[in-house]
């Protein structure tokens, strides 16, 4: 039996030598040490030998077992660091290879836009909120104080999901929302999507956005709105901006105006970009209507409030003299990376 372990040991040896990957070693203790390798067989047979035996056998055994198994360790970490060293010889980095492009992304011009209006606002102490794309037709219409016959809610003009839903033309649908979902005071501004049956040209799009505005508040009079306003223009504009508020009809609101800006191309003499005019309309404004207040049962002998709603694209377009609403949505880098 002892002649036995010392030509299992001789050949655990040489095969420990000449293995040459992780796998061989593995292979090797499996052979050996494994659950029917030599090694363990002979352990399990001493049962069978007289006690003297036995005691010399199993030390000699286990003193094997210790001595293979150090020795298949000892040539796994030789044979891992040779892999490594190899695999660092092949993989060569070449640093003076070109890296490619890194191309930084940018906001939007349109978000641009919209977030500068918001801040503005925000500045001011309103309040972000914003709707849903589709809404019912009591939030865009009824509940605005729209009459039931206004050329507006035609099929022709308004996206309709459903009878009693459409895509909102205009984000004036927020105020009811708010109306219905806040009590009063209350100031909100609300940036985002609207759709309109349009055909696409130059000024127009089926797909473009709005920022609506409301205050409720006791005490709200056509000053504030004005004084708000004109705040806003000279600080989109510049400061040399002169406002003028023109009456206009809403059915939301009482008295209802169209705000317009001096021409910040011209200052005000006349030129192409406000056609020859030295004025440029930039949103549509008024005195928020009792019937529009009553829907969120404001107390309308104590809060009074006024709103106002402007398309982003138009003042993008004013202000960065871009002349067709459609470079907007077609992704053109060459336009698009203009406005980082
Ligand atoms: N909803 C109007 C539109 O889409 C814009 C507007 C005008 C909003 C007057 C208002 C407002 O809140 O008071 O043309």
């Amino acid at each position: 039996m002892l002649e036995n372990l010392n030509s299992i040991r001789e050949e655990a040896i040489s095969m420990i030598k000449e293995s040459a990957s992780l796998k061989d070693c593995e292979d090797i203790r499996v052979a050996m040490l494994g659950k029917k390798g030599r090694v363990t067989e002979i352990l399990k047979n001493m049962k069978k030998l007289p006690p003297e035996e036995k005691k010399v056998l199993g030390k000699e055994a286990n003193i094997l077992k210790k001595e293979i198994e150090e020795k298949i360790n000892r040539k796994k970490l030789e044979l891992a660091s040779e892999e490594k060293e190899k695999r660092l010889k092949e993989e060569t980095i070449d640093v003076t290879e070109p890296a490619p492009e890194l191309k930084i992304g940018a906001k939007h011009l349109i978000t641009q836009v919209i977030d500068e209006v918001l801040g503005i606002f925000t500045d001011m102490g309103y309040e972000i909120v914003e709707g849903p794309l589709v809404d019912t037709v009591f939030n865009v219409f009824d509940g605005l104080n729209s009459p039931a016959n206004h050329p507006s809610r035609d099929m022709t003009d308004t996206f309709y999901i459903s009878k009693d839903n459409v895509l909102r033309p205009h984000t004036s649908s927020v105020e009811i929302r708010t109306l219905m979902s806040r009590e009063a005071p209350f100031k909100i501004v609300s940036p985002g999507r609207c759709f309109r049956c349009d055909t696409p040209d130059a000024t127009h799009s089926p797909m473009f956005h709005q920022i609506e505005g409301m205050i409720v508040d006791e005490g709200i009079t056509m000053a504030h709105l004005k004084g708000t306003l004109d705040h806003m223009a000279k600080k989109l504009f510049g400061s040399e901006t002169r406002t003028k508020f023109r009456p206009h009809h809403f059915p939301f609101t009482e008295p209802s105006a169209e705000m317009d800006v001096s021409c910040f191309k011209c200052g005000g003499k006349g030129c192409s970009m406000c056609k020859g005019s030295g004025w440029i309309e930039i949103l549509g404004c008024g005195m928020t209507h009792p019937n529009v207040h009553g829907v969120g049962e404001v107390d309308t002998e104590k809060f009074t409030g006024f709103a106002f709603g402007m398309g982003v694209e138009r003042i993008a377009m004013l202000k960065y003299g871009i002349d067709d609403i459609r470079y907007f949505y077609e992704n053109d880098m060459r336009f698009i990376e203009q406005f980082k």
